[in-house]
């Protein structure tokens, strides 16, 4: 199938790692131009090396700390006088501060909610103009699974990304005439850093070695498995594409059927 992406020219946010980098992979696979960027400077540079060792100058860099605007406005004019008008925008996030109610002090809930929210409104804000000129853009945001069933321990991630969901559909009203599609996908367990120190901690809280934890949540699942970063950037490289056209304002799992509900 052609997806269409060639010479497309896409973001991808937090993205030296798991999840963003896949995704990076998978839209540079198919042939688009594609800026990502991380907060941390080594992170970043191993990764852009890597990939501009592939696929060259259709892969563009730089650190963006996605709870600074300025730092967002200053990567966004790099994209723009590297690449030009942008395309299709991918907000992932790095994950929020994990715990209770009683754990969340006013200083969490804000650092939640402008990395989580704040920053895919913002990246929004700035690519909708051209969009909307040149009538074509995919707006794709990285979620969680805690979107369909609410994660006990992970309430910035629950409130946060409900409300980032709400946003997409609101907006995918708006703009489906002209041209812009907007959607969610929403992961499961799928094997990156962050899920590796996941069950790292729960080993540790629990006295139970990691891989004890690894297979008690694998063995949950339909699948047995742990998903791989390259199956949720399929689907991030398909809704990106021209044959998506058709798809707006919807949050697609990528959960290996962990999810027991009907929608
Ligand atoms: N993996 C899963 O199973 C799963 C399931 C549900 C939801 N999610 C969510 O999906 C997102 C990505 O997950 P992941 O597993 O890929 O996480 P990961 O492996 O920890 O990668 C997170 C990425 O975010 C970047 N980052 C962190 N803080 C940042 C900041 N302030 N500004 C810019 N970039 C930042 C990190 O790079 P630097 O360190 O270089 O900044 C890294 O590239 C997370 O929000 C996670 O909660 C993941």
């Amino acid at each position: 199938m052609n997806l269409g992406l060639e010479n497309k020219v896409a973001i991808v946010t937090a993205a030296s790692k798991g999840l963003g980098r896949a995704v990076v992979e998978a839209l540079l696979e198919e042939g688009a131009k594609v800026a990502f960027c991380s907060s941390n400077l080594e992170n970043l540079n191993k990764t852009l090396q890597e990939f501009q060792a592939k696929f060259g100058n259709n892969v563009f860099a730089k650190t963006c700390d996605l709870n600074n605007e300025n730092s967002i406005e200053e990567f966004y004019s790099a994209v723009i006088s590297n690449f030009g008008e942008v395309n299709i925008l991918v907000n992932n996030c790095g994950g929020p501060k994990a715990g209770y109610f009683e754990d969340m002090q006013k200083s969490d809930w804000d650092a939640g909610y402008k990395q989580v929210l704040r920053s895919a409104v913002k990246f929004t804000e700035l690519v909708i103009p051209s969009m909307k000129k040149s009538k074509w853009g995919r707006i794709i945001n990285i979620t969680s699974l805690s979107v369909k069933q609410p994660v006990d321990n992970l309430l910035l991630s629950n409130v946060f990304r409900s409300g980032l969901t709400a946003f997409a559909k609101t907006l995918s009203n708006t703009y489906a005439e002209f041209g812009i599609t907007v959607n969610n996908i929403a992961p499961g367990h799928i094997l990156t850093e962050r899920l590796k120190s996941l069950i790292e901690f729960r080993a540790k809280e629990t006295g139970r070695t990691y891989e004890e934890i690894f297979s008690e949540m694998t063995n949950v699942m339909p699948v047995k498995r742990f998903g791989k970063p390259q199956e949720l950037a399929a689907m991030a490289a398909f809704l990106a594409s021209e044959k998506a056209a058709f798809i707006t304002g919807t949050t697609i799992q990528v959960d290996g059927g962990m999810i027991k509900s009907l929608l």
